[in-house]
């Protein structure tokens, strides 16, 4: 046998040592410091680590973290002494002789300690499952544990009690004690508090459900919740919540968020992104204490949410908008010294000085105007009871804008007082426009290769699309294991076999529609219901990709988009499953003219209400992308329904490259100045083929028919808008330039002042310059109150 080669022997020397050097239990005597950042305590798998975690300047915890491969930006899971940081000097962990654990602050006193004590020898030993833990010996009893004091993260296995809330940290880098508790209440029911500093309340469950309608039960005392390690969250007052990843097993942590929402994070490994897998609160806004007191929430795409202040009251503290708005007004008790100002849409939870059903407004105002510390009123009509309700507030907290919320706020001011108006409100002022129009003078040809090279730019944007939507819902892709949980989701949305389909739509025979990647036919259910079904050209992308996308679509819910029943997806066959739309698109309806004003005005502020939606209410922001009138349909009512959203993720690769000059001809009269820029795409793209849309309403014109102008004809994209606004300008009186445009199929009596706001805004929209646009909110307010915009 040959002698084992120096070097093997040095390797197995220092594989030896280092077994030695990460042992991961330490006894009596031990001790580390801060000011040592090597000093750590690693769990046998090394995936936790514990140690001092620096938390400000010169400011360190004591924290156990998931370990990250360069030591950067470490997720940290506990903290002994989160209100406490200790000095980075002379500051250290020791577990004394006594058993011990203590944290001393620069040598001098102790902030944070276990309080255990032993006459045996005691473990410091730190768990694979992130549990840190001292016990007697190797198999002794356990002294003291880390799972049992939770701080804002409860990991796998780790068990919620009635004894130890969750406690959110303060803001995104500063972890002392925040405004936010998961709890159990004295009924046995776990719920979110905001605990802030002069007022606090309950927001989850919903506080005006009782327990059972929540999917609770208070007959369960024993009050512990616990996340299993395939990502079920699940309390003793039987809820149950499972992530988007379930049956994986994966690393997972649960954390009540600094802003007051409780969230699973998933991740395959070390260093990789953390990604929400559940949460439980699924609009950021409905968040008490978010905003503070007279603020309004609205959500916000990318960055969540927005807090602005009322009319009259401006932000307390910049660097924490917590603190909300102070009045910059003083409000005399007398009567005829202060008057009501309307803002729709606003609702504040909560703080009222009762509830008065079946009151007018006349009533309600007095009431408010009588009572010295009304600060305002919540007046709304409701469809179900057929009255409208009073709310007098002596706080306006918990606002919250929703251009879905059909209620308004009526705000208590000093008569006389002017303040500017609501920034959310001020749409009119707009600001200068910035880029000139510079592409008027294309040629045709010009304008083919334009198409062409942008049919790239949509491939390269649907990739940041894609990733967008991925980083908000992260849904990961799932094993076709798991296709049971789509089955789940209460709308019904399921999948479909594709013989089942073949059938319903009796061999793809009745074809109703094409385009948007696919073919659209007729379908008869199972159950008899009657369905559109779309069959998209044959797709390369894989099935749990598909599945991810779908599944977002499918958990849309409003009344302005078509709602989606199911998908089928079997080898190269993709399909979706829609409603079934009676009176077709509007693009049918508009060439039939089968439209009076009244549904005119109506199919627009229905287009702009889904939209606004899927800009600002759901989670999953989506934008449209090919908004166009075939892709606007029409229930029995003429209520519109916007269809095809979310489906620019969905269609093939090959396909947008393959598509001939023809095909984008149908919709390139919609497209915005920023996909022939390569500027930046967001929702102000779907707000301009809104424009387009409404102009073609009102006129009955395509946009890309030819129509003569005073100058000849012109060939650019931009013809029936410049026609509309050569119309305006030309200094007739309002009633001419509206006849003027409108289209001749309007018989009767329409309302001018409506059209007229419903072409400004349309003319609003179309701005070359993006942010001159209004938002799609702002448009569905502008429409809900014309009143509010006439110029008259
Ligand atoms: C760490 O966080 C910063 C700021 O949040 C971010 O810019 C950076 O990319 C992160 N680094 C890693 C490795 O995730
Ligand atoms: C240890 O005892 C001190 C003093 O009684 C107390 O403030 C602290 O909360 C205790 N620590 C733990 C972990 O219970
Ligand atoms: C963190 O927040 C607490 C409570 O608001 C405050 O007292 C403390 O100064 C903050 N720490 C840092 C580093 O900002
Ligand atoms: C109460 O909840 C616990 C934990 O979920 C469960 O194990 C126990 O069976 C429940 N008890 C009853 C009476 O339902
Ligand atoms: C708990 O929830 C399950 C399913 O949601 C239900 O069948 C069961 O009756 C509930 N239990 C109680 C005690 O409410
Ligand atoms: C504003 O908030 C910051 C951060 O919480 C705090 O340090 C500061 O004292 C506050 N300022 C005022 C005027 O309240
Ligand atoms: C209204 O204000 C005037 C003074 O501005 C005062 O004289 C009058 O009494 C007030 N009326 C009521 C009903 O309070
Ligand atoms: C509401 O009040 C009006 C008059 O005050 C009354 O006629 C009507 O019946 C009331 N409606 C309901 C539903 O109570």
């Amino acid at each position: 046998m040959e002698l084992m080669a120096p070097s093997t022997l040095l390797f197995l020397l220092l594989t030896l040592l280092s077994l030695q050097s990460s042992s991961s239990s330490f006894t009596n005597g031990f001790s580390i410091s801060a000011e040592n950042p090597r000093d750590l305590i690693l769990s046998q798998d090394k995936m936790f680590s514990a140690g001092f975690h620096k938390v400000g300047e010169n400011a360190y915890c004591f924290a156990i973290w998931f370990t990250e491969p360069n030591d950067q930006n470490t997720t940290v899971v506990w903290m002994a002494n989160r209100d406490h940081p200790v000095n980075g000097k002379r500051s250290t962990l020791s577990l004394q002789k006594t058993g011990n654990l203590v944290l001393t602050d620069a040598n001098q006193f102790n902030v944070w300690a276990t309080n255990t004590s032993s006459r045996n020898t005691v473990e410091l030993v730190l768990n694979n499952d992130g549990n840190l833990i001292l016990r007697e010996g190797q198999n002794g009893a356990v002294l003291w544990q880390s799972f049992h004091y939770p701080k804002n993260t409860l990991l796998p296995g780790q068990i919620l009690t009635r004894d130890t809330p969750l406690v959110s940290s303060r803001s995104e880098t500063n972890h002392s004690s925040g405004f936010y508790k998961l709890f159990f209440d004295n009924d046995n029911l776990l719920r979110l508090l905001y605990d802030g500093v002069t007022v606090s309340s309950i927001y989850w469950p919903d506080p005006w459900l009782v327990s059972w309608e929540a999917g609770r039960t208070t007959y369960n005392g024993s009050r512990v919740a616990v996340l299993d390690v395939l990502g079920k969250f699940s309390t003793s007052d039987n809820f149950t919540a499972t992530t988007s990843d379930y049956g994986r097993v994966l690393q997972r942590r649960l954390r009540l968020d600094y802003d007051g929402n409780i969230r699973v994070y998933s991740r395959d490994h070390e260093g990789q992104k953390w990604y929400v897998s559940w949460q439980a609160k699924a609009q950021p806004c409905k968040i008490h204490g978010i905003c503070g007191p007279n603020s309004v929430c609205s959500n916000v795409r990318y960055s969540g949410r927005k807090c602005s202040c009322l009319p009259g009251f401006k932000i307390k503290n910049d660097s924490d908008l917590s603190y909300g708005c102070e009045p910059e007004f003083h409000l005399s008790c007398s009567k005829n010294e202060s008057y009501f100002r309307l803002i729709n849409h606003v609702e504040f939870f909560g703080y009222d000085f009762g509830y008065y059903p079946n009151f007018t407004y006349k009533q309600c105002e007095d009431m408010c105007s009588q009572l010295c510390n009304c600060v305002g009123f919540q007046y709304y009509f409701k469809k179900d009871t057929g009255h409208a309700d009073c709310y007098p507030k002596s706080l306006l907290l918990n606002g919250y804008r929703s251009p879905a919320f059909d209620g308004a706020i009526y705000l208590k001011l000093p008569k006389g007082s002017s303040f500017s108006r609501y920034s959310d409100e001020s749409i009119r002022k707009c600001p200068p426009r910035v880029i000139e129009r510079s592409y008027v003078k294309r040629h045709e040809k010009v304008l083919v290769k334009v198409l062409l090279w942008l049919a790239c730019v949509i491939a390269g944007i649907e990739v940041v699309g894609f990733s967008i939507v991925w980083s908000f819902l992260t849904i990961t892709k799932k094993k076709s294991g798991v296709d049971q949980s789509y089955q789940l989701t209460p709308s019904g949305f399921r999948k479909f076999s594709y013989s089942e389909l073949k059938k319903a739509t009796n061999g793809f025979s009745h074809e109703i529609g094409r385009g948007g990647g696919g073919i659209v036919y007729k379908a008869e259910l199972s159950d008899h219901r009657v369905a559109a079904v779309k069959r998209l050209n044959e797709a390369n992308q894989g099935e749990s990709e598909f599945l991810a996308e779908v599944s977002i679509i499918g958990r849309l819910n409003h009344m302005n988009l078509i709602e989606m029943w199911g998908y089928c997806a079997e080898g190269k066959h993709r399909l979706l499953v829609y409603e079934y739309m009676e009176n077709g698109s509007l693009a049918e309806n508009l060439i039939s003219e089968r439209l009076d004003w009244r549904k005119r005005y109506d199919i627009a502020l229905g287009t702009a209400r889904g939209l606004a939606y899927l800009h600002e209410e759901c989670l999953e922001w989506i934008l449209h992308c090919d908004i166009k009138p075939q892709n606007i349909l029409l229930d029995s009512n003429y209520q519109p329904k916007v269809a095809d959203f979310g489906l620019s993720k969905l269609r093939n690769r090959n396909d947008i490259k393959n598509l001939s000059f023809s095909t984008i001809k149908g919709t390139r009269g919609y497209m915005t100045p920023e996909w022939i820029f390569n500027l930046p795409i967001t929702s102000k793209v779907d707000v301009y083929s809104y424009g387009i849309v409404v102009l073609e309403i009102i006129t009955g014109k395509s946009p890309s028919m030819s129509i003569e102008i005073a100058e000849g004809a012109e060939t650019h994209h931009g013809r029936l808008v410049t026609w509309v606004r050569k119309r305006m300008s030309k200094g007739l009186e309002m009633t001419s330039w509206v006849q003027e445009i409108i289209d001749p199929a309007v018989e009767g009596n329409y309302d001018i002042n409506k059209m007229e706001i419903l072409a400004r805004v349309a003319l609003d929209c179309v701005e070359e310059e993006k942010d001159v646009r209004p938002s799609m909110s702002q448009i569905v307010e502008m429409l809900q109150n014309p009143e509010n915009y006439s110029q008259q």
